[in-house]
């Protein structure tokens, strides 16, 4: 994305806030153990305001009554700790690079920040942070109410996140570009296991085959951990122990989404391991599927999660009946909640930088907010049918499917963003013998 982008996020979220001075850090590197760590992932709503990937950086917003001010904090050039973890931009590119008024060494932090605070009655930051940037600030904020020479120093403290998430609750055209290019990539990340997967097979082999195709085509990372979940162990729904082997006559779930530019995909497949469903997983599938293809027919501006939610857990406890899983009236089985045992989960959740993206639900009053134009979100629908369920039909028990999709709020209704995934039974059926 162009630097004019984040620049311009950046002026909106000035607008946003009151007067006083944000504070976003970028996320701290985390032990994987001992010394070792895991891939170096930034903090979404610092990326999402500089585009910049560099550990150890802050962003500073400023705002004044007459003027705003942004600054930037990155590592120094230290050649010696470059040699070990690679180059950093440095002070003097980070000038030229980013659009900020002022851009100064990390080490520079608490000289600086004292003097940006200075003055400030509000200091916003993330207040649900254990970072340390935080407690520091934090303290600074203490101490600085002890300095004669400073007449204000901040006392409230408010939540920028709040800003920040509700920001990003609107993809612009440049996001659900990123998204769609993540999606590309997941695409042909399914198909390629929907080949190469066959009996005999191991869950995580399946999975490196997604996580191959992934870096291969330009993906560096998944956007979460992949759920390979073959036969009965979809019926555990974060599973990603994925050690256990494929076996032929069993159906494999697949939770598996790359992660692009940071933008994330989510899609979930279910198809069968020898590439054939058998009558009863043909008969599961389609009404699942029947189920996710109406739920999506139904988005469009001024829905909500909560309409989407109640239609699916209707279809499919009308679904459960059809096929003789529940016993009774569609009504009184919502009423008594039976239907959450084979469907205990939501129909899907906002998407973005993040899989789950943490923008808001509700509006201040806690009123739902409505569908509109630029959001994104995953439409899930499931069904879980454990193997020591005896309440279940025989033929059905062990058996679990979930179909995901990602779907972009349009002007006039919504657009499956991941729509040329293989998902019904004859193109998933093809794809596997391909
Ligand atoms: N992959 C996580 C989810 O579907 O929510
Ligand atoms: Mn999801
Ligand atoms: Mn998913």
């Amino acid at each position: 994305m162009l630097e004019e982008v984040y620049k311009e996020r950046r002026e909106r979220l000035l607008e946003k806030m009151e007067l006083g001075v944000a504070v976003i850090a970028n996320a701290r590197p985390q032990t994987r153990s001992n010394d070792t760590e895991f891939p170096y992932r930034p903090n979404s709503d610092f990326y999402y305001l500089t585009g910049f990937e560099e550990d150890n950086s802050i962003l500073v917003l400023v705002k004044g009554s007459e003027k705003n001010h942004t600054v930037l904090f990155v590592q120094s050039k230290v050649p010696e700790m470059e040699l070990w973890t690679g180059k950093r931009l440095g002070v003097e590119a980070s000038q030229t690079r980013f659009e900020v008024d002022a851009v100064y060494s990390v080490d520079d932090f608490d000289k600086e920040m004292r003097l940006l605070m200075a003055e400030q009655k509000v200091l916003y930051f993330d207040l649900f942070s254990e970072d340390l940037v935080y407690t520091q600030l934090k303290k600074m904020a203490q101490e600085m109410l002890h300095v004669r020479s400073v007449s204000i120093s901040p006392r409230t403290f408010s939540d920028i996140i709040k800003l920040t998430q509700e920001m990003r609750l609107i993809k612009s055209s440049d996001e659900v570009a990123e998204i769609k290019e993540a999606l590309a990539i997941t695409e042909k990340a399914h198909h390629h296991a929907m080949k190469v997967c066959k009996p005999e097979m191991d869950e995580y082999v399946l999975q490196a085959e997604y996580e191959y195709i992934f870096k291969k085509e330009g993906a560096y990372s998944d956007a979460y951990t992949t759920i390979i979940a073959g036969g009965n162990n979809a019926n555990t729904l974060h599973y990603i122990k994925n050690d256990t082997t494929l076996k032929s006559g069993d159906l494999v779930l697949v939770d598996a989404g790359c992660e692009r530019n940071f933008y994330a995909s989510d899609i979930t497949r279910t198809y069968p391991v020898n590439g054939t469903f058998t009558q009863e997983q043909k008969e599961l599938y389609e009404m699942v599927l029947a189920v996710q293809l109406k739920i999506i027919k139904a988005i469009k501006p001024q829905g909500s999660k909560k309409v989407l939610q109640a239609l699916s857990e209707r279809l499919l406890t009308e679904g459960m009946v059809q096929l003789g899983i529940l016993e009774g009236h569609v009504k009184t089985l919502m009423d008594e909640k039976a239907h959450k045992k084979y469907y205990p989960h939501g129909i899907g959740h906002w998407m973005g930088i993040d899989v789950h993206d943490p923008c808001p639900y509700n509006d201040e009053n806690g009123e739902e907010l409505l569908f509109a134009e630029g959001m994104v979100l995953t439409i899930e629908p499931g069904i879980y049918l454990p193997k020591e369920d005896e309440d279940l039909p025989e033929k059905y028990r062990g058996i679990g499917i979930r179909i995901e999709d990602d779907i972009l709020v349009t002007k006039s209704g919504c657009e499956n963003l991941s729509n040329s995934i293989a998902k019904s039974v004859a193109e998933i059926e093809a794809m596997c013998k391909n």
